[in-house]
C-alpha cells in the first residue's frame, strides 16, 4: 500500500531546479544563486527574465539582444488581436488572459515545436505579449485610447503608460521595475507546477501557460493581491483592529498573510512594505498604507502569521494607478519570465509526472442491473 498522502504536497520534493531556492526558515530567496535583496533595486526586469530564460545575468550586448527580441515580440497575432473586443466585453482578467493566451498559440510561428531553441522564441514572445495583453484588454473594456507600445520603454514603463495613459514618472517605474523582479518565480509555487505538469506530457509551451494562469488566478495563490485591496476597501480605517480581530475570530483567512514556505517574513514583503510607504507618502493619502501596518500587526499578535508577497503588493498597485481587477494580471506579467524558464527546464530534462494518489472509496462492490439499484 502507497504512503500516507501528505495533504496538499507539503514538503514533498515535485522537481529539480535550477531557476529558484527559497530558505523558508532564514526568510531568503534566490533565483539562479542571486540573493533577491541583491537584485531587486539593481537588476531590471528584462535582466531577470534573462538570468531566468538563459541562465545568466546579461552582458550588455547580450541585454540589448534579449531587449530587442522582447521589443519585437510585443506585436500581437492575428487571432488574438481580433478576439480582443469581445474577450474584453465577456471575461474577466484572468479568465480573459488564459482565454487570449490560448489564442495566442495559434499566432506563434513555433508552436509546434518543443525544441530548446523554439522555447526560448517563445518564452521571450510570452513575456513582451503578456502586459500588451493586459493593456489592451483594459482599453477594450473601458473603450479607452491607448498609446502604441514605445520601443524605447521598459517593460515595466511601457506597461504604466498604457495602462493609465500617462507618461509615468521614474520613480514609479523603479518600483513598478522591482514589484516585476521580485514576483518573476519561486520555486513550486501551485501555478508553475501546473505549468511543469502540463509541459511533462511534452505538450507545449502555450498549454503549460494556459494552466499555469488558470491557478494563478484562484485567492490563495495570486488572486490574493486584489482580494486584500477589496479587504481594505471595505474595511472602516478606525477600526481595522478590531474588525481583523473578529474576522479571525471567525476563523476567516485574511488574505495577504501566510506561506506555505516562509516560517518568517517573506523577503519580497520587506522591499514592497518600504515601497508601499514611499508611494503612500508621496501620494499625500496613507490611509490604505497605514491600515496595511495595523492589519499587520494585529494578524501576527492573533495569529503569528507574515504578510506574504500578495499584502504589500496590493497597496503598491493602487498607488501606482493600476485598477484593482489587474492586480493578479500583474502578477502574470511578472510570473511569465518564471513559467516560461521552468517550461525549459522541464523539457530538457524530462519524465512524465504523474504522482499517486491513496483510495479511500467504497471496496468490493456487488454490481446490480439498473432496475435493481
Ligand atoms: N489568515 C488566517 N489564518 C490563516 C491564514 C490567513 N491568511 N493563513 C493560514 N492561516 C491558518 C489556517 O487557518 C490554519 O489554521 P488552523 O491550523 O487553526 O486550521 C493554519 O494557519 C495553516 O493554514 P493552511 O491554510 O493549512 O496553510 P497552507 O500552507 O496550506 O496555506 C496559504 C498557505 C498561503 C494558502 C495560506 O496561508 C492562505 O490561505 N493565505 C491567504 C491567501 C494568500 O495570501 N495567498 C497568497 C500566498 S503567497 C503568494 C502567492 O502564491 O500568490
Amino acid at each position: 500500500m502507497a504512503d500516507k498522502p501528505t495533504k496538499g504536497l507539503a514538503d514533498v520534493v515535485a522537481a529539480s531546479t535550477a531557476l529558484s531556492d527559497i530558505d523558508g526558515q532564514a526568510g531568503r530567496l534566490f533565483y539562479r544563486g542571486y540573493d533577491i535583496h541583491d537584485l531587486a533595486g539593481r537588476t531590471t526586469f528584462e535582466e531577470t527574465a534573462h538570468l531566468l530564460q538563459h541562465g545568466s545575468l546579461p552582458t550588455r550586448r547580450q541585454l540589448a539582444d534579449y531587449g530587442a527580441e522582447l521589443v519585437r515580440g510585443r506585436a500581437l497575432g492575428a487571432l488574438a488581436e481580433a478576439n480582443i473586443p469581445e474577450i474584453a466585453g465577456k471575461q474577466a482578467p484572468m479568465e480573459a488572459l488564459r482565454t487570449l493566451v490560448s489564442l495566442a498559440s495559434g499566432d506563434d510561428p513555433d508552436k509546434d515545436s518543443n525544441s530548446p531553441e523554439a522555447n526560448l522564441r517563445k518564452a521571450a514572445r510570452l513575456t513582451a505579449q503578456q502586459p500588451i495583453l493586459v493593456a489592451r484588454y483594459h482599453a477594450a473594456r473601458t473603450g479607452a485610447e491607448i498609446p502604441e507600445p514605445d520601443p524605447e520603454l521598459s517593460v515595466a514603463a511601457n506597461f504604466l503608460l498604457q495602462i493609465t495613459g500617462r507618461v509615468p514618472d521614474p520613480h514609479a517605474v523603479e518600483i513598478f521595475d522591482t514589484c516585476l523582479v521580485l514576483h518573476a518565480d519561486h520555486t513550486m509555487n501551485a501555478s508553475t507546477f501546473a505549468a511543469r505538469v502540463c509541459a511533462a506530457t511534452l505538450s507545449d509551451m502555450h498549454s503549460a501557460i494556459v494552466a499555469a494562469i488558470g491557478t494563478l488566478k484562484g485567492p490563495l495563490h495570486g488572486g490574493a493581491n486584489e482580494q486584500v485591496m477589496r479587504t481594505l476597501e471595505a474595511l472602516d480605517p478606525g477600526s481595522v483592529a478590531q474588525s481583523v480581530r473578529d474576522r479571525l475570530a471567525a476563523h476567516e483567512k485574511i488574505m495577504g498573510f501566510g506561506h506555505r514556505v516562509y516560517k518568517t517574513e517573506d523577503p519580497r514583503a520587506t522591499h514592497l512594505r518600504r515601497m508601499s510607504r514611499e508611494l503612500a507618502e508621496a501620494s499625500g493619502d496613507d490611509t490604505y498604507y497605514r491600515m496595511s501596518k495595523e492589519m499587520e500587526e494585529v494578524v501576527f499578535e492573533t495569529k503569528g502569521l507574515y504578510p506574504n508577497v500578495d499584502f504589500y503588493a496590493a497597496t503598491v498597485y493602487h498607488y501606482l494607478g493600476i485598477p484593482t481587477d489587474l492586480f493578479t494580471p500583474v502578477f502574470s506579467v511578472s510570473r511569465m519570465s518564471g513559467w516560461t524558464a521552468h517550461v525549459i527546464e522541464q523539457h530538457a530534462d524530462n519524465r512524465l509526472i504523474r504522482p499517486d494518489s491513496e483510495y479511500v472509496g467504497e471496496r468490493d462492490q456487488k454490481w446490480k442491473p439498473i432496475d435493481e439499484r
